[in-house]
């Protein structure tokens, strides 16, 4: 499988784990409901602890009530009671592998702000960033605290 993009600072994790991650994304975009613009996503959120929670793009009639496969997937894990996680594995069935968006970006560093993105495609092509450098200067927690 190609990497196009630089490795991420942080450690991402071993090998084995990341194939489960792109095993994970992949069958969480095949559940993914995108009616309106047929673009699926699927993401594998991996938390600390090891645990892996799946999330996937669901669409709406009212379009801006649409939600991202990585928000969906940091719904699901915070709502298990995961808030601290090392990678997200992000899949879709575009040409090239595609970053986060923004306002997922945002959600993702409010609980990782080490995060590693992986985005892969259905076609086997895979990009690596750190969210840092997605979202430098990112408005975290610690913001707050400089009231
Ligand atoms: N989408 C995601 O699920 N994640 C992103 O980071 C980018 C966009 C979804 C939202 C919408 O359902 C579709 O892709 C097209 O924007």
């Amino acid at each position: 499988m190609a990497v196009e993009a630089r490795e991420p600072v942080v450690p991402v994790a071993d090998e084995r784990t990341l194939t489960v991650l792109r095993e994970r994304a992949l069958s969480a975009m095949d559940r993914a409901y995108a009616p309106y613009s047929g673009f699926r996503v699927g993401a594998a959120l991996l938390a600390s602890d090891g645990s892996i929670t799946e999330g996937c793009n669901i669409e709406n009639a009212s379009f801006p009530a649409t939600i991202c496969a990585e928000r969906s997937a940091v719904a699901a894990a915070v709502s298990r009671g995961n808030r601290s996680f090392d990678a997200v594995m992000i899949a879709t069935e575009a040409e090239e592998p595609t970053p986060p968006c923004g306002v997922c970006r945002q959600v993702l560093v409010e609980f990782a702000p080490r995060l590693a993105v992986i985005s892969v495609t259905r076609g086997g092509r895979e990009a690596r960033w750190t969210l840092d450098e997605l979202l430098p200067q990112a408005f975290t927690p610690d913001s707050m605290d400089r009231r």
